[in-house]
């Protein structure tokens, strides 16, 4: 048994890696021929490219995937950490599993994810949840074979979760959601330790994959057809900080966008370590999707100091600038939290000033969530629930604005779209994203899924444009 431990997690040393591959024990290969599973994916890209990895270890042992957790023999859940609702959302699905596990005790149960890095909740699956079979963490996720045979053989709950990453495993294989975009990870962990946040804390120091492995999967990827790659990472702008003196993510992208697979993508950038190298290369290659996540988080640099930033207000909007520059028409979205600590009017007040000059093509908005462990949940959280939901609304209401008058500007213009497949609401609708990544939903003939197409944009709605497809 391997618990979970925040004293280990929030160590920083520096550690040669050891590349290691991937290989499934012989014995187990398609050692449960037939049997049916459910996964449950939450949260953030990360989470979902991991279920990759997840289905096709599943795949080798056997397994067959349904959409229905009723008939399953294994259910597993992929859980995220990041808010309390996400927690709170695992822990209903929790409670409608143990029903399914007492009809049916031969059930297995497995638990993963961020939430298995926090000593609260695994602590609480040990005293609460004994039913649950075994767990295992972010560290050690490619070891799923192998705990769950062992939970099996050994009739016992099985938790393994490591606090610190052991090796970097390489050739983890993996069954993609989609044959024609795919998310290749370029960075592990993140070592900003915003205040608010735990994931330094789940997904552990931040450790860059070789350029040369990232670049083989990447060709074979291209040279299979895929139209487009999103390149993952806690914070991307890290890359190769551990690994080389002059080769970070700026020169990364540049050989990618030589390859040249037809659209890249990169999330998440942290404002802090953009550098002008990235700024330049974005500027240079059409191929590099104009189109940034760039999480701003507070308008107000006293906020953004308690939030542990590194960035001021000033700074965030000069690099803001160059961006829009760089590249004319570029679509740039954020992440804003609200109700921090200590938030005054006046801070909110900077937070939507910052909204109107920035005018967001798209926005993630949330409630502070205090996170067990971070420092920010250790200030006295003096605003109350009701006031969150105010400013929640109030910013939602400007971002949204933008969202429009932004997506209006597409009107008329006959824009490149990724199509993504036939609406399941309309025959003969289809739909896809633009370069900018907005979602298109749009008519036409013939429409191939996978391709990239032109479509002329006739309207705009908050979240979405439509269209035809254009000859
Ligand atoms: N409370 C609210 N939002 C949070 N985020 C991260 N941690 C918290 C928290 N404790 C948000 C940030 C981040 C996004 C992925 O989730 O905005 O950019
Ligand atoms: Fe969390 Fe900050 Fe790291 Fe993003 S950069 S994952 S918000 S600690």
């Amino acid at each position: 048994m391997n618990l979970p431990s925040y004293g280990e997690a929030k160590k920083r040393e520096k550690v040669t890696y050891q590349t290691i591959d991937y290989q499934i024990p012989k014995q187990l290969k398609d050692k449960y021929h037939g049997k049916k599973y459910f996964l449950k994916t939450y949260g953030c890209q990360m989470n979902e490219h991991d279920s990759e990895n997840i289905r096709a270890m599943l795949l080798q042992l056997g397994f067959v995937e349904i959409s229905l957790m009723d008939d399953a023999d294994l259910i597993l859940l992929n859980t995220c950490s990041i808010r309390e609702n996400a927690h709170n959302k695992v822990f209903g699905m929790l409670g409608r599993i143990k029903h399914l596990k007492e009809k049916r005790p031969s059930l297995l149960v497995g638990f993963c994810g961020c939430m298995a890095q926090e000593e609260g909740v695994v602590s609480d699956i040990m005293n609460k949840y004994k039913w649950i079979n075994f767990v295992f963490g972010t560290h050690n996720l490619y070891d799923l074979p192998r705990i769950l045979e062992e939970s099996i053989e050994k009739g016992k709950q099985e938790i393994e979760v490591y606090s610190k990453d052991l090796d970097m495993v390489e050739n983890v294989p993996v069954l993609r959601d989609k044959s024609y975009k795919a998310y290749v990870n370029i960075i592990y962990g993140c070592d900003k330790f915003c205040t608010y946040c735990i994931v330094p804390y789940t997904r552990g120091s931040e450790r860059s994959r070789k350029r040369e492995d990232i670049l083989n999967e990447i060709s074979k990827l291209y040279h299979d057809g895929y139209q487009e790659v999103t390149l993952l990472g806690q914070n991307v702008n890290a890359y190769g900080k551990d690994l080389y003196d002059d080769y970070g993510l700026g020169e990364l992208l540049s050989d990618i966008a030589m390859m040249p697979i037809p659209r890249i993508r990169f999330v998440t950038s942290h404002p802090w370590d953009f550098t002008d190298k990235m700024i330049e290369v974005i500027g240079k290659y059409p191929n590099i999707m104009p189109s940034i996540h760039l999480p701003v988080q507070s308008g107000s640099n006293s906020i953004l100091k308690k939030m542990g930033r590194r960035y001021s207000k000033e700074s965030y909007l000069e690099l803001f600038d160059k961006l829009k520059k760089v590249r004319p028409g570029i679509a740039i979205s954020t992440d804003i939290i609200v109700g921090f600590p200590g938030e005054s009017e006046q801070d909110f007040k900077d937070t939507l000033d910052l909204v109107h000059y920035c005018q967001y093509d798209n926005a993630f908005t949330f409630i502070y969530s205090p996170r067990e462990n971070t420092p920010a949940a250790k200030l006295v959280d003096d605003i109350s629930l009701e006031e969150k939901e105010k400013r929640l609304y109030q910013l939602n209401e400007v971002v949204n604005t933008y969202f429009l008058e932004n997506n209006k500007k597409h009107v008329g213009r006959v824009e490149k779209v990724l199509v993504e497949g036939e609406s399941l609401k309309k025959k003969g609708m289809y739909f896809g994203y633009t370069e900018e990544n907005k979602l298109v939903n749009f008519t036409g003939k013939n429409i191939k899924e996978g391709s990239i197409i032109s479509v002329k944009i006739s309207s705009a709605k908050t979240w979405s444009l439509d269209g035809e497809a254009y000859e």
